[in-house]
């Protein structure tokens, strides 16, 4: 298998109010997430993915309400954000599998998802091009945080241990793919919605949209009637 490669230089450079308090935002998170975690990357994984999977869900909920009330087509965004939650959503059953967070950090986990969600909302109701341009530099982070990751495993300092079956079912890796080949295709995973989450936070701004990195291949889930069969 090839790895994926991506792009580690994109940026969006901040232009305007929106996107400055965006940024401003997201960098101190990305404070208190360092302060936090400092290198326990696997802990950093399993706590970051509980929140990354929330802004799709919230993204698909509002422009689904909206989509009805206005009786208008959505041009494909509610299944793009919920693919986007779905996708943020294996890349925790797949850490989980690795790291187990600690006593503390399930309480952290819990009060940070009554805060993020309900002030996530608040923000895509009040402005989503904001909600997307947070979203967009949340996820230059991450793929930042796993380019370390990589670092930390390709040093010794991370035990390279085998790929969870949960991660080689959905992403279709080999039977003996290791941590490394997980890590980079969840990194190809974030580098993928970073490009789609401020490519709609510049059509919402009229800016021109940019190119989308492709994601890597992976199974769709089944519907659970599929299971029963
Ligand atoms: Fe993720
Ligand atoms: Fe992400």
């Amino acid at each position: 298998m090839t790895a994926p490669m991506v792009d580690l230089s994109i940026h969006h450079q901040p232009r305007g109010l929106s996107d400055r308090v965006a940024f401003g935002f997201t960098k101190v998170l990305r404070w208190c997430a360092d302060t936090f975690f400092a290198r326990r990357y696997g802990h950093r994984a399993v706590v970051l993915e509980t929140v990354a999977a929330v802004p799709g869900m919230v993204g698909a909920t509002i422009n689904h309400l909206h989509a009805l009330r206005r009786m208008r087509d959505d041009r494909g965004w509610i299944r793009t954000l919920m693919d986007e939650a779905e996708n943020e959503r294996m890349h925790l059953m797949t850490f989980i599998e690795v790291s187990q967070p600690t006593l503390f950090e399930r309480m952290v986990i819990i009060a940070v998802q009554w805060v993020f969600y309900v002030g996530f909302f608040v923000l895509y109701l009040a402005s989503p091009r904001t909600a997307h341009r947070v979203v967009g530099y949340f996820e230059e982070e991450a793929v930042i945080s796993y380019t370390h990751y990589l670092a930390e495993i390709d040093e010794g300092r991370s035990a390279n241990v085998p790929a969870p079956a949960i991660a080689r079912a959905y992403w279709g890796l080999p039977d003996d793919a290791t941590l490394r080949d997980v890590v980079l295709v969840v990194r190809a995973d974030e580098a993928h919605h970073r490009d789609v989450n401020h490519s709609f936070a510049n059509e919402l701004a009229d800016l021109p949209t940019q190119a989308v990195a492709e994601c890597p291949p992976h199974r769709s889930l089944e519907p659970i009637w599929k299971h029963a069969a």
